[in-house]
């Protein structure tokens, strides 16, 4: 059995792994004119490892949904830094994709000219990219829906096309912002065992907002755990779980403790 081993706030950088993603003293805050300031994100550190499967789980209205678009470039930050490598992230970076919980799908288009779209927007090799999408699709077993319209499919589907239109060009980071928070219990362990096996083939870095704690354990190698808002960073649990997983490992004391020392920071209140 396994103690559980919880590291210092600012997460140290393992000397053999390189961190791929480093945010320093990061703060958001929104401004309005005519409400009080939002103090979203305050003193955010962490440094994720090239490669890892990071979890980021806390209540609702904590920040996570701004922390992943700071990181995704589509949100400035107020204060801070955000790298990606060497590079300061000031936008949209090719380097990153995003999914969200929904993934709205282009009605109007086949299941492989959604999974495109990214690569057009980003004037890739057109040709080139319609094979890995076509690859992406064989990937998560919608091979055979390729050339179906969006309606056509299940939720759980629809999502993995999304997961396929974020990876069609060869990102080094994969942003997923609750993604699984609109499926049925079942599809959605379907899809975190599924996501697993991605991540391990497509060799990439994950990092992946939910409020489900079991789901934040089950999948990551760290969870980094939020405060209510201001959003800062409660704590970082290293989960020792071994590889590959499987959803028997929900049910067995391990993972019960995990479970129990994340839940200790959120009392009652819980984080649904
Ligand atoms: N555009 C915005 N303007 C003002 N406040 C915002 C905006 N977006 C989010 N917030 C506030 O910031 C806080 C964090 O929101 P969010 O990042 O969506 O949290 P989470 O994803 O953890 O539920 C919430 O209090 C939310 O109301
Ligand atoms: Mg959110």
């Amino acid at each position: 059995m396994h103690a559980i081993q919880r590291s210092a706030v600012v997460a140290p950088v393992a000397r053999e792994k390189k961190a791929l993603v480093t945010i320093s003293s990061l703060e958001k805050r929104y401004r309005s004119r005519d409400r009080a300031d939002v103090h979203a994100l305050c003193d955010i550190n962490l440094a994720i490892e090239d490669g890892s499967f990071v979890t980021i789980v806390g209540p609702s209205g904590c920040g996570k949904s701004t922390l992943l678009r700071i990181l995704a470039g589509i949100l400035a930050r107020s204060s801070g830094s955000v790298r990606m490598g060497q590079t300061e992230i000031d936008g949209p970076s090719r380097q990153v994709g995003v999914v969200f919980q929904s993934p709205v799908l282009l009605p109007w288009r086949t299941v492989v000219d959604n999974v495109m779209v990214p690569s057009e927007v980003q004037r890739l090799d057109l040709g080139a990219a319609r094979k890995r999408a076509r690859e992406l699709l064989a990937l998560v077993g919608l091979a055979d829906f390729e050339d179906r319209y969006p309606g056509e499919l299940s939720g759980g589907m629809q999502q993995r096309v999304g997961i396929c239109r974020a990876l069609v060009h060869q990102p080094s980071v994969l942003l997923m912002d609750e993604p699984f928070g609109a499926l049925d219990a079942m599809t959605r362990e379907t899809m975190n065992v599924e996501l697993l096996r991605i991540w391990r083939e497509q060799n990439i870095t994950i990092i992946l907002v939910t409020h489900s704690i079991p789901e934040a354990i089950f999948l990551a190698d760290r969870v980094v755990v939020m405060t209510p808002r201001p959003g800062r960073v409660a704590e970082v649990v290293d989960v020792h779980l071994p590889r590959p997983r499987t959803l028997a490992m929900f049910n067995t004391p391990d993972f019960g403790r995990y479970v129990t020392t994340i839940r200790r920071h959120f009392g009652s209140v819980g984080t649904e």
